[in-house]
């Protein structure tokens, strides 16, 4: 029931609380984990800021995808060991939509998230990509608290 986890990650706290959640979990029949994270289009295109050297909108995204590719491994790295498939993954789009679509071609189990992230935005009890995954996809979707 739980084989395939798909584990979206923006490398805050708050998914580091869901990595360990799903550490705990190992035992409860999970064979593969799938490490996602999705680099926002949305932030490159409105921001004008020069990342890591990147001038243009391309340059930004392929440097945001290298980071995001080194990134998810470090992140992923308390997770081997523990006899589980790992795989990686990295898109770019909407943070949201990516998720949704991901969950539905992978056909995982369950989807693991939290439910707040980077953007704290203290008014809100829930972020905006759980809110729409939650709502949006048809799998079984656990936030972590
Ligand atoms: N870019 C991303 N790629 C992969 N997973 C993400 C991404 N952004 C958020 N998530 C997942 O969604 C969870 C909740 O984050 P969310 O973005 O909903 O909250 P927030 O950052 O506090 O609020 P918001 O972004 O709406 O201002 C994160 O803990 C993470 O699991
Ligand atoms: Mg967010």
């Amino acid at each position: 029931m739980l084989s395939k986890i798909l584990l979206p990650t923006d490398f805050s706290d708050h998914s580091i609380k869901c990595l360990n959640y799903v550490k705990k979990m190992a035992d409860c029949g999970i064979e593969e984990v799938v490490v996602m994270h999705v680099v926002d289009y949305k932030i490159i295109k409105e921001s004008d800021i020069v990342f890591d050297g990147a001038v243009d909108e391309e340059e930004v995204t392929a440097k945001s995808i290298a980071k995001a590719e080194q990134e998810i491994r470090k992140f992923a790295e308390p997770l081997k060991g523990m006899g589980l498939k790992i795989s990686y993954l990295v898109k770019v789009g909407s943070p949201c939509s990516e998720i949704v679509k991901t969950a539905e071609e992978l056909n995982v189990s369950m989807i693991i998230m939290g439910h707040r992230g980077h953007n704290l935005a203290e008014e809100l009890l829930l972020g905006s990509t759980a809110e729409k995954v939650s709502r949006k996809s048809s799998k079984a979707v656990l936030l972590i608290k």
